[in-house]
């Protein structure tokens, strides 16, 4: 991904950051999102300092510091950060990229990604980066959109809708990149952690209709256990070696 599209990412959130949370806050929303998150969640250790690394609005460091936890938020766009202070002002926030990552050496126990890396223009620079500022014995946890049957015509979809104006918080042309399990796999690997663990989750999609979203949410855990195939989000987590 050129350096041209990340500007273009970083205005798009600059523009949505005011409407972003409405997604979000709605019941559709709040299930879907406390679903992906409940994932990353569980491979993050009981305590300690999180690094969230495109953290947007804050959704995911204001569930994260709950049980008296602390949490960084880094993001490129500064009115995403703006909002993430509104909402959750205990934490501490940057402007900056998760491919140069502006903090020491081993200064984090966690870092955490949700919603973020298919916009990674260098995912190598962002992994060696993260883990570099984990602490040995640290974790990490990405959600992303996977490379899957049902996401392949996303792309297309986005072209489309941009050139129709459509108006979507998400529907935008950014040259976004897909993983599937091998690939990210792989990355996890040659950036030097262990333990590593890809999971599918998600089957009810935040832009279904109702009825649609509560029938998909029913069979979500059959699918995501029997039928992988069909659940969407690649969550895959692992540990910075002890030395
Ligand atoms: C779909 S939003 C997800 C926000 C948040 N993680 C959440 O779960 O609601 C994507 C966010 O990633 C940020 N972003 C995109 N590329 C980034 C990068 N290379 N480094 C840091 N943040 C990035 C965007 O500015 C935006 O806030």
């Amino acid at each position: 991904m050129s350096a041209i599209k990340q500007k273009k990412i970083q205005e798009h959130y600059d523009t949505i950051a005011d409407v972003y949370d409405h997604h979000y806050d709605q019941r559709r929303g709040r299930c879907y999102y406390t679903h992906l998150s409940t994932y990353v969640m569980n491979a993050l250790p009981q305590s300690g300092k999180l690094l969230d690394i495109g953290c947007g609005t804050g959704l995911f460091v204001e569930r994260y510091i709950v049980d008296g936890r602390s949490a960084v938020g880094l993001d490129i766009s500064r009115r995403m950060i703006e909002r993430a202070r509104r909402r959750c002002g205990e934490c501490d926030y940057t402007v900056g990229t998760g491919e140069k990552i502006p903090f020491y050496d081993n200064s984090f126990d966690a870092i955490t990604s949700l919603l973020v890396f298919s916009y990674v223009r260098d995912p190598e620079a962002m992994m060696s980066e993260a883990y570099r500022v984990l602490k040995p014995g640290g974790a990490i946890a990405i959600c992303t959109l996977g490379k899957k049957l049902l996401t392949r015509g996303i792309p297309a979809i986005y072209h489309i809708s941009e050139k129709m104006n459509v108006n979507h918080v998400v529907m935008k042309n950014f040259g976004e990149r897909y993983y599937d399990r091998e690939e990210m796999h792989e990355l996890f690997n040659h950036a030097g952690f262990s333990d590593i663990q890809v999971k599918w989750c998600s089957f009810a999609h935040i832009d279904m209709i109702d009825p649609l979203f509560f029938l998909a949410q029913k069979i979500e855990p059959f699918v995501e256990k029997c039928v992988p195939q069909l659940a969407y989000n690649i969550c895959i987590s692992g540990k910075k070696p002890q030395k």
